[in-house]
């Protein structure tokens, strides 16, 4: 599914009654099967760009499109994964990651599919767990598997590893690939963490300004899985950091 958006803005009225604009004139078109990673500061409009192409939010103007057709509501080929885990309390990693599917009534196979996920995001031997046996990591995973399970064509990930331990996150980061690589699903990834970035997106659009708007696109054309150490990896980051340099420098961009 292509996404597309176009001239989008969006901001927010004030208690106070002033206007406050988050986001300016973001336009950029997203092919089926990209892993994107949105790359931009604490803050600066991440999560707010992100609501509107899950349809939880509507933008001030401008337009989101996935194959052509506007965004006007939450549809099951998009689903999203937040920063903490979304599971429900009473219910076992089984049960929740059946829940959205159960919900809509798709029930073909489902329980194969269920312990496919379960096996794929490495949750074997838990099935029957609830969400206060599990750590931080595991209970991400399981909103990982409960948003696969459905088969959405497009994964929206909002900073969904930033409260994990390093080498927690650095496995779940390579897990993720490794799906996205099998699954061909379109990926929409938030982060702040230009490592994060570089080392999962076949593209980082580099996000600034106040308002924001995009800075920049890279398309990172290394092999998986990437190495933080490889000249090349060392490269992007340097190319990315100097290009958020100049652009808060008042040269170019929006900063
Ligand atoms: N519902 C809202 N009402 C008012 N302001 C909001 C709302 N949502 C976000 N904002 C503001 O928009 C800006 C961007 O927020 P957000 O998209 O959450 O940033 P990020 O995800 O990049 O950390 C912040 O200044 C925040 O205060
Ligand atoms: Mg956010």
């Amino acid at each position: 599914m292509k996404i597309e958006f176009d001239k989008l803005t969006k901001g927010y009225r004030k208690s106070n009654g002033t206007w406050h604009p988050v986001l300016k004139n973001v336009s950029l078109s997203i092919q089926p099967g990209d892993f994107v990673m949105l790359l931009g500061k604490s803050g600066c409009g991440k999560t707010t760009l992100l609501n509107m192409l899950a349809g939880f939010d509507t933008p001030s103007s401008g337009t989101v499109r996935v194959d052509g057709k506007r965004v006007a509501d939450i549809h099951p080929s998009r689903t999203m994964l937040f920063q903490q885990p979304t599971l429900i309390p009473w219910l076992t990693v089984e049960e929740n990651v059946a829940y959205g599917c159960k919900i809509r009534k798709d029930f073909h196979q489902l329980d194969y599919r269920v312990a496919q996920f379960i096996e794929i995001t490495g949750l074997s031997g838990f099935e029957h767990s609830r969400p206060c046996e599990l750590s931080l990591g595991m209970a991400q995973r399981t909103c990982l598997a409960r948003a696969l399970v459905g088969h959405p064509e497009i994964l929206i990930m909002d900073e969904p590893f930033a409260s994990l331990d390093t080498f927690t996150r650095a496995h779940i980061q390579e897990e993720t690939v490794n799906l996205w690589l099998s699954e061909q699903f379109t990926v929409v990834f938030v982060t702040h963490d230009i490592d994060e970035a570089i080392l999962m997106g076949n593209r980082v659009v580099l996000l600034g300004g106040s308002p924001v708007g995009i800075i920049e696109t890279f398309d990172i054309d290394l092999p998986y899985p990437r190495d933080l150490n490889h000249p090349l990896f060392k490269g992007f980051r340097r190319e990315i950091l100097n290009r958020f340099k100049r652009s808060q420098s008042g040269n170019r961009g929006f900063l």
